[in-house]
């Protein structure tokens, strides 16, 4: 019987990964069983490694939060052999086993069919992240984001970031300023479409004041926490911040003043329950018009390296995104 490979976080003394060999598994009605091709490293799947993170729902569970690959079995009549498909979120890594492994049952109902113009490995590179950054771009777009927009990106050199980056470049934005603290990453944040690199330093004051200077009229927030608790007061009259991220922390402590005096909005994006209307829509723009960039960092590993991309992405070292090759194994 032929045996593929996974990732498991287990609990017994401590929480920790492991590499094991299974077979492969039946199916139930209405789930496919998928030859996994590309997996991605995400800030959640790096959570997920570790102890107390409240990401993993159960022990032993497989992490990875998506997917691309080719369907090897279907009992659910939308999805046939030989389909490619792509899954982000739901339960996807999280309350059942995810993407960091050579073979996956999921629900048909999560499957989104791959675009032509998109391989298993662009779908990858997008990821979450890139889905993530297209519902926070799309979200400004609705409430008036054009291209004569000023927009910040915070944690940009970051998955989400660099993606949101390059879909302003796309849309045409004359002013993206990108808010990192690694100091050594301008180039590659101006080729990615940065027109201004700042670091939190030389954006925020010493003090925090409830409203500063009038200088963005929307932002794309992936830190949360401290981050978007100092830029908050700089956002114009009007203007949206799209917030989908924690890497900087959960609590926010702010004022009500920028969204009282200066009609602020705060737009919460959560890429786990989108609608498939949402994905089929964002994942055909990434197809085309906001196709992978040339310019993006990406990193190809294996399952075995898994566990120190993670440990490189909570540290916030990381930069660009990191795809997991699982060979997509019949
Ligand atoms: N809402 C959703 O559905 C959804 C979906 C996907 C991801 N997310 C969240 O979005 C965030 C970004 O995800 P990702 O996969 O892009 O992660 P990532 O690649 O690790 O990027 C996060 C970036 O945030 C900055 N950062 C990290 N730690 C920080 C800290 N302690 N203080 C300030 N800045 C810090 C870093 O950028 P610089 O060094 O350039 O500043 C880092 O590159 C994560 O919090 C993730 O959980 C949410």
């Amino acid at each position: 019987m032929t045996e593929y490979r996974r990732l498991r976080v287990i609990k017994d003394e401590t929480v920790h990964t492991i590499i094991e060999t299974f077979t492969q598994p039946e199916i139930d009605a209405g789930d496919v069983l998928i030859a996994v091709s590309y997996s991605g490293i995400n800030y959640k799947d790096a959570l997920a490694t570790k102890a107390n993170t409240g990401v993993l729902r159960d022990y032993p569970m497989t992490p990875g939060v998506d997917l691309a690959g080719k369907i090897i079995a279907s009992k659910d009549d939308a999805f046939q052999v030989g389909d490619l498909v792509l899954v982000t979120g739901y339960g996807l890594g999280v309350k059942q086993d995810g993407g960091l492994s050579e073979l996956q049952v999921v629900p048909a109902v999560w499957c989104v069919k791959l675009p032509q113009a998109l391989s298993e490995k662009q779908a990858m590179t997008f990821g979450t992240a890139g889905f993530t950054a297209a519902l926070a771009v799309d979200a400004l777009q609705q409430h008036g984001l054009t291209a004569d927009s000023s927009v910040l990106i915070t944690g940009a050199t970051g998955g989400v970031g660099g993606f949101a980056l390059h879909f302003l470049k796309q849309i045409g934005c004359k002013e993206i300023t990108a808010l990192s603290r690694k100091e050594d990453q301008q180039d590659y944040l101006t080729q990615l479409g940065a027109t201004a690199v700042l670091s939190p330093a030389e954006l925020f004051p010493e003090k925090n004041r409830p409203l500063n200077k009038q200088l963005f009229d929307f932002v794309v927030d992936t830190v949360g926490g401290e981050i978007l608790a100092q830029v908050i007061p700089f956002v114009n009259y009007g203007g949206s911040l799209a917030l989908c991220g924690n890497a900087g922390g959960i609590k926010l402590t702010t004022t009500v003043l920028p969204f009282i005096l200066r009609g602020v909005n705060l737009l919460g994006i959560d890429s786990v329950e989108a609608s498939p209307t949402q994905r089929e829509k964002l994942w055909q723009k990434m197809a085309g018009e906001w196709s992978v960039p040339a310019t993006l960092q990406v990193q190809e590993i294996d399952l075995t390296q898994v566990t120190e991309t993670a440990d490189t992405l909570l540290a916030g070292k990381h930069v660009g995104r990191t795809i997991v090759a699982l060979g997509g194994k019949k």
